[in-house]
């Protein structure tokens, strides 16, 4: 179990170039090594809480970088396109319709940042934050905490925020969420990072299996605001309940499919009767190197995105193109616009209760 402060990202260049007000103290911002006794290793830095690299071995134990990314935190504040590499998004991940909610008969009124849509929080959301980090060496865990203040991002109430990530030998990454409010507010924590179990930059992911524990899902309009109808995935591209590869279906004629540009889509978990249960959600398997990652979550929903917006320009942390669909998200999550669908499970947490949620990322061979 060793930690390592490692770098202090050189920053301080880059003040006048960012549009990031809060970003003020660049010294504060640190990268962190989780590592683990059969040498995985897992970066973190505080900014944003985001994961920057996730190192595990293949079948024949050879290592690589399964986690987009970038080595400096100037490119995480200036992607132009706004990847959300590796970050922890909130105060509500995913989007709400038009940034409007009424909540105890008031109406409150967010950025419109993605198209004429609330997306991951805003302008400034959680993954464009400085957090505050501490590392305990005996559970071998990075613990994030961040208070977003009333009205923050439009948002009410002050929401005390806590994230661990913690790291175990038997090579899952842990990421545990916590938050309390002093208003009811809206809260939807996600954890953002792109995969490529073939290592990050090593060409597409579409001939990842996947395999979703998910009999239903939730369509969308042209916006990716979902219509509130949630039908099953049966004889249509979006049944993985029995593994695929990402790529097979993926450009057959269908109107979803139209919308998200390919799959960008969130998927309602098969939980068994029990909602809050930790459960199998997803697991992948990319044949050439044998790599698997498997998901379980507490959470209801899992937005499966597979970089249909990554063109070829971006470039990470190896120097190679990050190219269409060269990398995927499986984010654990409540469904997107919840507070604008009552039938939707409820994402409003009150002044007096406990956010708390929990999703695990195994790794293993095969
Ligand atoms: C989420 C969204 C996608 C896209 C990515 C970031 O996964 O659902 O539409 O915005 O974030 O590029």
């Amino acid at each position: 179990m060793i930690l390592r402060i490692c770098f202090i990202w050189l920053a301080l260049l880059f003040v006048s170039s960012t549009t990031l007000a809060q970003v003020e103290d660049f010294d504060s911002i640190k990268l962190y090594t989780l590592k683990n006794a059969n040498g995985m290793t897992v970066k973190v830095t505080n900014f944003g809480a985001i994961i920057t690299s996730i190192v595990v071995p293949d079948r024949a134990g050879k290592m690589a970088d399964v986690a987009l990314g970038y080595n400096r935190v100037e490119d995480y504040i200036n992607a132009v396109d706004k990847p959300y590499f590796g970050a922890i998004v909130g105060r509500y991940g995913n989007r709400i319709a038009k940034g409007e909610f009424t909540l105890d008969g008031k109406q409150y009124s967010l950025a419109r940042n993605n198209g004429e849509n609330h997306l991951h929080g805003g302008v400034i959301g959680f993954d464009k934050v400085v957090w505050d980090a501490r590392y305990d060496e005996s559970k071998n865990t990075i613990q994030l905490s961040y208070l977003a203040k009333d009205k923050e991002e439009g948002y009410p109430g002050n929401l005390e925020i806590k994230v661990t990530y913690t790291l175990t030998d038997q090579d899952s990454i842990i990421v545990d969420y916590q938050a309390t409010t002093d208003k009811s507010t809206p809260v939807n924590l996600t954890q953002h990072t792109y995969f490529n179990l073939k290592g990050e930059g090593q060409g597409t992911i579409l001939d990842h299996q996947l395999m979703l524990n998910a009999n239903r899902y939730t369509p969308v309009d042209a916006g990716l605001i979902p219509t509130g109808e949630i039908p099953s995935v049966a004889n249509t591209p979006f049944d993985f309940t029995t593994a695929k590869a990402i790529g097979r279906d993926i450009n057959l004629d269908h109107e979803q499919l139209k919308f998200g540009l390919g799959f960008d889509h969130n998927w309602v978990l098969d939980k068994g009767g029990d909602a809050g249960a930790l459960t199998l959600a997803a697991q992948v398997h990319e044949p050439t190197t044998g790599r698997v990652l498997e998901i379980q979550t507490t959470e209801p929903g899992i937005q499966f995105y597979c970089g249909n917006f990554l063109d070829g320009r971006l470039k990470g942390k190896s120097g190679n193109a990050y190219v269409h669909r060269g990398g995927f998200c499986l984010e654990t999550q409540h469904y997107p616009d919840s507070p604008n669908q009552p039938d939707f499970p409820t994402t409003i947490l009150k002044p007096g209760a406990e956010y708390k949620t929990q999703t695990i990322f195994k790794f293993s061979t095969r």
